[in-house]
């Protein structure tokens, strides 16, 4: 933004936090998946500090295709994409992170709006700084917010039709079910605007496997990291040392499972979740893990770009258009209508 005397105006980014983490809601969640028949810790209790690290340094490994053949479907076909989902929009980021990955669009889209959206309010902040530094021009709205079970802009950010950027495949982290709900509720909430969304297609195992159980154990490291999240979130006493990281293709669903297996009997302990905080509770509640029993932690569905593009459909876009590597290892999808 010029003012009349020629000099920029630096506008400032706004920050908004739409959840409060309610610390008792989070210890029901995580001990009701540890007492389940089939025991789970929900993804979402991968990113905390050190886990969103970790996850930074997976997309750098050579075994983690998805970022960088995203990135190079990105820088191949900007032109298109900027063609197709048109100039001057309102940019709505989910999961934005470091932004940097919005950021590397802005040449090509020249939003006039930018929202980013992250589950860790306080990691936006900085990300958003940054960002206003290099943008002084560019209006910047951060929303600290859990969209991993519905989705809703809040009013400040959805002043008009916008276009929703999801890129990174997180989509394959839901079911296929919960993603086509979920992307009905992002089509809605985008108002007529569109959804650019990047998601990792089928290939062979080989290629798979590595990619989520890689050879230096960085992802075995996000995983088992859970344990250190559990423990501090629940009060439990979880080893790490006493599971290992399993990871594997299954191909009937089509996604990647990880799961935490006890390498020995474990008995784990926390104090009574449902209390109001772990210093005032009595009871404690006990699950034993034998020996090769697994906590299952993460889904990464694969999808076909025929299969994506018919999820998109049933979630009431019509208007579909795809940009893919020359492998087809991952794809962009541009969807309205
Ligand atoms: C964030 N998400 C798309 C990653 C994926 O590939 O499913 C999370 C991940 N899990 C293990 N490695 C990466």
């Amino acid at each position: 933004m010029s003012s009349s005397s020629g000099t920029t105006i630096h506008r400032s980014p706004r920050l908004m936090r739409l959840h409060e983490s309610d610390a008792r809601a989070i210890r029901i969640e995580l001990a009701t998946g540890l007492l389940a028949s089939v025991p789970s810790i929900a993804p979402k209790f991968l990113y905390d500090a050190l886990g969103s690290r970790l996850f930074a340094a997976i997309t750098d490994l050579s075994e983690y295709y998805p970022t960088r053949t995203e990135a190079a479907i990105f820088r191949t076909h900007r032109n298109a994409i900027a063609a197709a989902v048109g100039e001057g929009c309102t940019l709505v980021d989910l999961g934005a992170g470091n932004c940097e990955k919005a950021a590397s669009l802005f040449d090509a889209l020249r939003p006039t709006r930018y929202v980013a959206i992250d589950i860790s309010a306080d990691y936006l902040a900085d990300a958003l700084d940054y960002l206003q530094f290099r943008h002084p021009a560019l209006d910047l709205l951060g929303v600290g917010m859990d969209f991993s079970t519905t989705f809703n802009l809040p009013d400040e950010a959805n002043v008009d039709a916008c276009v929703v950027f999801y890129p990174g495949s997180s989509i394959g982290n839901f079911t296929p079910q919960a993603a086509e709900k979920f992307l009905r509720q992002v089509r809605l909430a985008a108002k007529g605007g569109g959804l650019l969304i990047g998601v990792d297609l089928n290939k062979p195992s080989e290629i798979l496997e590595p990619a989520y159980d890689d050879a230096l154990g960085v992802t075995a490291a996000f995983n088992r990291n859970m344990l250190t999240v559990a423990n501090r979130l629940l009060g439990a006493n979880f080893e790490v040392a006493d599971f290992r990281h399993v990871a594997f293709f299954n191909r009937v669903e089509s996604r990647i499972e990880m799961h935490l297996e006890a390498v020995r009997d474990a008995s784990v302990r926390w104090p009574d979740a449902a209390a109001n905080s772990s210093q005032d509770s009595t009871q404690e509640s006990v699950r034993v893990f034998r020996a090769g029993e697994r906590i299952h932690t993460e889904n990464s569905y694969k999808y076909t770009p025929d299969n994506f593009a018919a999820l998109l459909r049933r979630a009431g876009y019509t208007r579909i258009t795809k940009w893919t590597d020359a492998d087809e290892w991952f794809g962009v999808f541009w969807a309205d209508g």
